[in-house]
């Protein structure tokens, strides 16, 4: 976004969607008050934005929708006063918003390529986005085969459950859910960790790229059983979330070792993360 940095667009609140059951989890649908800055917010998958409340204060979240939808979305967990405020909002209101910011996932490389997703929890946003970039008719062709391992505590906790219902018939992604603990509900079916269930899926990591995205615990298991299906550490990227004050490369909130995750990352391949200190 060209201009003051510092300075947020207006945007408006279109929609809102509860994601789970025990709703604390909503997706935020954002249009534009002024069109023209709309063309000025290109973002790739990956790439993250601040929203700013008046009074309030303003926080980072990866965008959730790709570039094709008409819609900015972000998925927002309640945890704090910023993203209470952010909760109680209705339809209607105009707050602000600056980005996009940050690296995005690597859709060059990966052209070309398999691509296996890997995430856990509420961190799914910006694979979201990067699923409907990649599912697109216009450029699936140009992507080898898609598999994901997405888990959640419950089936109640999956976000986008329209979505992934629709995926899971999808000949154009092998889609594999999963639960800590199955419910009464027949979906989905699979009980287990990421790590476990993709150890069983055991996807091919030749002409591969895996992306992962999820809490710390679930990083810390997966990369293992990456590194054990063959997967070189380059070819293993992960989205980070640190704590985040400009956004810009300016304050040093967020750095680890010499890297600023604002503006270096969010995206780091496993590779570059095995010289950092382990603060993520
Ligand atoms: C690049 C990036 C992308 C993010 N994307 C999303 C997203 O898509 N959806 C979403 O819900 N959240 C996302 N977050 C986290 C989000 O920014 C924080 O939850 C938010 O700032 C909390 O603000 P608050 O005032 O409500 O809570 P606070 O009062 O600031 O904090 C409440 C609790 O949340 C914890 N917390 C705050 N910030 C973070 C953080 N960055 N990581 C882990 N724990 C934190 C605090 O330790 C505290 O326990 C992202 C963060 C970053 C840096
Ligand atoms: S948040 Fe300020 S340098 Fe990254």
């Amino acid at each position: 976004m060209p201009g003051n940095p510092y300075l947020p667009v207006s945007v408006k609140v279109e929609k809102i969607t509860v994601e789970n059951d025990a709703k604390d989890l909503k997706t935020f649908d954002f249009s534009f008050v002024e069109p023209a800055a709309r063309k000025a917010f290109e973002f790739i998958p990956g790439q993250f934005g601040f929203l700013s409340i008046m009074g309030t204060g303003e926080a980072p979240f990866g965008i959730a929708s790709a570039p094709s939808e008409e819609f900015i979305k972000y998925t927002v967990k309640r945890v704090g006063g910023f993203t209470t405020t952010l909760h109680e909002l209705e339809p209607g209101t105009v707050i602000g918003m600056r980005g996009p910011w940050g690296n995005s996932y690597p859709l060059d490389l990966m052209q070309g390529k398999d691509v296996v997703i890997v995430s856990g929890g509420f961190s799914f946003t910006t694979l979201r986005s990067t699923i409907v970039y990649l599912l697109d008719p216009k450029r699936r062709k140009s992507y080898g085969k898609i598999t994901c391992v997405y888990g959640a505590r419950s089936a109640g906790e999956l976000l986008y459950k329209e979505e992934l219902k629709a995926w899971e018939s999808s000949p154009d992604i092998d889609l594999h859910l999963c639960v800590d603990k199955l419910g009464a509900d027949a979906w989905p079916k699979t009980e287990g960790l990421v790590p476990n269930v993709l150890k069983q899926v055991v996807p091919s990591a030749k002409n591969a790229i895996a992306l992962v995205c999820g809490p710390p615990i679930m990083l810390k298991f997966t990369f293992p059983v990456l590194l054990e299906l063959d997967f070189a550490p380059e070819m293993i990227v992960v989205s980070l979330e640190m704590r985040m004050k400009c956004g810009i490369g300016k304050c040093g909130r967020c750095n680890i070792g010499n890297t600023y995750v604002c503006k270096d990352g969010p995206v780091y391949t496993y590779r570059q993360l095995q010289s950092l200190p382990a603060e993520y």
